[in-house]
């Protein structure tokens, strides 16, 4: 009898373990259901995040693209008032706004062929046209005056690199910098006799040493009021005549690598 009671409550024992164990599982599974659930709404919030983020990116590359089309529109109309500016002072002297634009181009040529970098080549390029901006402060009477320059007249004359540079010094651009340097020295010489400061080598700045190759290069290879223009051979004896002391020599090494190239615009400018 008391064996079989115990029987019963062993199994009772058992009973209530294996509901213990069921509610222990069922607690576990819930506890589960609960974390899945909130891993789900998680993963919910997350999605939307990323999509915010998407959307946010999207419109960021939007405004973005739109801020570079207006500033490509703001270089190019920079680029135009530098090169009419430079048109409206040369106008007089019956330079071309094609010379402008030539000597702009074959200054970048030979920065291309130094160790400068693409933005400095860039900026090169666009202050150049501005080289002679300083002869718009110069009389009629000697600017135009068809035969030879009496002493007095060509040191007025010199005066057109001063007038530059009083014209574009000081700004804050990068640009502006630039011309002003090349409007101040492309009359210097290497060896120290050119104008308007007499500076000599390093002393003039390498944008002001390459603005006058490409600026004399231009001047004796085409054709102007007073003169023909010179053949090839022709220019490029005048030049090298002047290699060491009128031109940085290793400038000019540059500018003879760059020859073909500058060839080829010439040809269609
Ligand atoms: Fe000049
Ligand atoms: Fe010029």
């Amino acid at each position: 009898m008391n064996k079989k009671s115990d029987h019963i409550d062993q199994t009772k024992s058992y009973a209530e373990d294996l509901v213990k164990v069921y509610n222990a599982e069922k607690a576990k599974r819930k506890e589960l259901e609960e974390a899945r659930n909130a891993l789900e709404r998680k993963n919910e919030e997350l999605k939307k995040e990323k999509e915010q983020l998407r959307i946010y990116a999207e419109d960021f590359k939007n405004l973005y693209e739109k801020l570079l089309v207006a500033n490509s529109a703001i270089k190019k109309a920079n680029i135009e008032t530098i090169y009419r500016l430079s048109v409206a002072a040369e106008y007089r002297d019956n330079e071309t706004a094609a010379h402008i634009k030539r000597v702009s181009e074959y200054a970048k040529i030979i920065s291309s062929t130094m160790e400068l970098d693409a933005e400095t080549i860039e900026n090169i390029k666009l202050a150049s046209p501005m080289h002679d901006i300083g002869k718009i402060g110069i009389s009629d009477a000697v600017l135009l005056k068809q035969g030879k320059y009496t002493d007095v007249e060509y040191e007025q004359m010199k005066e057109h690199a001063n007038i530059g540079h009083l014209i574009l010094e000081n700004s804050n651009s990068t640009v502006l910098q630039l011309a002003d340097s090349i409007a101040l020295t492309h009359h210097e010489k290497y060896d120290g006799t050119g104008y308007p400061r007499k500076l000599k080598r390093d002393e003039i700045p390498v944008e002001g040493r390459i603005a006058a190759i490409a600026d004399v290069y231009d001047a004796l290879s085409t054709k102007r009021p007073y003169k023909k223009a010179f053949s090839k051979s022709e220019t490029l004896k005048i030049m090298t005549q002047g290699k060491g002391t009128h031109f940085d020599p290793h400038i000019f090494d540059s500018f003879m690598d760059s020859l073909e190239v500058i060839e080829v615009y010439q040809s269609k400018h």
